[in-house]
């Protein structure tokens, strides 16, 4: 790569995707890694910057491959290592960074790690897992998977003991107290950044050790093994990094950045579903108190923010009355839930309604992190809540209006998935190829979205600071980085609004809209007065003025 900046993750515009989705090389029903890499031009022309590969390992699949049964593999039906290896050279030849999922805490029941440990008692493996007599010890710690488990233990026939899982009981956890399966997985880890991977999503972070008496999450011992990580990679592996999915309280998340010296990245989960609470609500008292209930994280640290991923849109992180207004406002059908979350996709959540999936994807853009989008998202994809598990979110790409969208020309019936058929979102209104035929699509403002992003480093490297106006339907910040300074005015409402803005500080500067590049009224010593149309939104770059630059977007203009 060419840009060796080691902080090139606090500019980056992230893109996830699972391979077996996004386009199938060899007609077999399954996305492979030989049509990603035909599907890079796009990913490049759209503009995004770094990839997160959902797990692509061998797998019963039972998780979605969240369920490796080999850590050094490629699922035979994504490809090879060779594949993996081209498609990694071809996105970095285009300048595009690639992550992967590191499944550290559990494997599948199927990995031979776990056929060992549960046939011997003396093997060494025996102790890569953790077993107990008792299914009733570590009874503080909560179940994930409400939806399907009943008890974060398993008894095991073979092995004759319970078996402690946080997830799936065909997914039993790694026992991380033990030295040699810490030694196996940075084994794994050097196996896959000698592959040429610019880092990971640690999956699953908070649960990797467990204590008596405690609730099984964010311990001491766990932040101590991820510094240990952390240690090795910066040793080895300059620029690479670890990013912490570690669904907690702003709080609780804090710590997986340590003093830098842990990851470099974790997902703001709590944010957002108040992302979604805020636009529903018309109010920006969700997003901001959010904000206050984050603390600073270190200079070279990012956090990250999503609108939507391969999940549900989890509420763990919500209040129970938080939880209902969800669920009241963006799943009333049952069958759009899961676990502690609702099932969707972006799009639909909101109604298909162009002005709000641009407004949110404001929010996720100039906040504070780097921003991540879900492939299918950036053309308005819809999802299909009828199939089970979260797989209604993932469905194949849409490419085009040809059989399967595109994405494969095997028999329909074979698809790993149904393509989405419906009217509203179906692939034949749906996809890339009308979207980049039409210059106002979704897609092409995602490309210019994402383009200014890039072009001002306040976006991903600035401080913030809310200018809670009166008017609670319209949401102001300021990013600053060095000289730059931006001002993001974002009207949560769904009708016009008006806001005035105490900008005396900057009293001269010229507010100039970046979508535009549109002169502003300069700045005086009054309240800065703005309106906003329904759903609508600023992103500003304040800049002092020379005294002969007066002109205005409008002059010029014939009226
Ligand atoms: C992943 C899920 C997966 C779970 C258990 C999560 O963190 O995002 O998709 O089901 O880990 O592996």
């Amino acid at each position: 790569m060419t840009n060796v900046d080691p902080l090139w993750f606090k500019d980056a515009v992230f893109y996830e995707l699972h391979v077996k989705a996004f386009c199938d090389s060899n007609d077999d029903g399954i996305g492979d890694f030989r049509g990603l890499i035909q599907k890079l031009d796009y990913l490049e022309w759209l503009g995004v910057t770094c990839l997160w590969l959902l797990p692509f390992f061998p797998s019963p699949l039972r998780d979605d491959g969240y369920d490796v049964s080999d850590y050094r593999g490629v699922f035979p039906d994504y490809g090879s290592l060779d594949d993996l290896r081209t498609f990694l050279q071809e996105a970095h030849r285009r300048g595009i960074r690639v992550i992967a999922d590191l499944v550290l805490n559990h494997t599948s029941d199927q990995h031979p790690w776990f056929q060992e440990a549960r046939r011997s008692p003396e093997s060494p493996l025996r102790s890569f897992y953790v077993w107990s007599d008792s299914e009733k010890k570590y009874g503080k710690a909560r179940i994930i998977f409400i939806d399907t488990e009943r008890s974060n233990w398993t008894w095991d026939p073979v092995a004759k003991q319970y078996y402690w899982h946080r997830f799936f009981s065909h997914q039993p956890d790694l026992n991380y107290d033990n030295p040699e399966l810490r030694k196996a997985m940075l084994e794994v880890m050097a196996f896959w950044l000698d592959q040429g991977l610019d880092g990971f999503r640690c999956d699953a972070v908070p649960y990797l050790i467990e204590r008596e008496g405690t609730i099984c999450e964010n311990l001491s011992e766990t932040h101590e093994y991820l510094k240990d990580l952390r240690k090795w990679i910066d040793e080895r592996y300059q620029g690479r990094i670890l990013l912490a999915e570690a669904n907690q309280w702003p709080a609780d998340v804090r710590p997986y950045f340590g003093d830098n010296n842990e990851c470099h990245m974790a997902f703001h989960f709590p944010l957002m579903p108040r992302l979604f609470m805020g636009v529903r609500s018309e109010d920006w008292h969700p997003i901001v108190d959010m904000f206050t209930h984050t603390p600073a994280i270190p200079d070279e640290c990012q956090w990250c923010l999503f609108l939507r991923n391969h999940d549900e849109l989890t509420l763990e992180m919500c209040s129970g009355e938080e939880r209902d207004y969800m669920y009241y406002a963006y799943a009333r059908d049952p069958q759009m839930r899961r676990n502690i979350g609702i099932a969707r996709r972006l799009a639909p959540l909101l109604e298909n309604d162009r002005r709000k999936i641009e407004l949110l994807n404001s929010l996720v853009f100039t906040l504070p992190g780097s921003p991540i989008i879900y492939y299918g998202d950036e053309i308005g994809m819809g999802d299909n809540v009828h199939l089970g598990d979260r797989n209604g979110v993932r469905t194949p790409m849409q490419w085009n209006v040809d059989r399967n969208a595109g994405f494969s020309k095997a028999d329909p019936s074979k698809l790993y998935l149904p393509v989405i058929t419906d009217s509203i979102y179906g692939y034949q209104t749906t996809n890339v190829e009308a979207q980049l035929q039409t210059p106002y699509s979704l897609a092409h403002w995602m490309k210019s979205m994402i383009a200014i992003r890039k072009k001002h480093p306040a976006f991903g490297r600035g401080t913030i600071e809310f200018l809670r106006p009166r008017n609670d339907k319209v949401l102001v910040y300021l990013r600053q980085y060095r000289d730059e300074t931006l001002l993001m005015v974002q009207n949560l409402g769904g009708s016009a609004q008006a806001v005035e803005l105490d900008l005396v500080k900057f009293a001269g500067a010229v507010p100039v809209e970046l979508f535009g590049e549109t002169r502003f009224p300069s700045i005086g010593d009054r309240p800065y007065m703005l309106s906003l149309a329904p759903y609508g939104y600023y992103w500003f770059k304040l800049r002092q003025a020379p005294s002969e630059e007066t002109a205005y977007g409008i002059e010029g203009s014939v009226i």
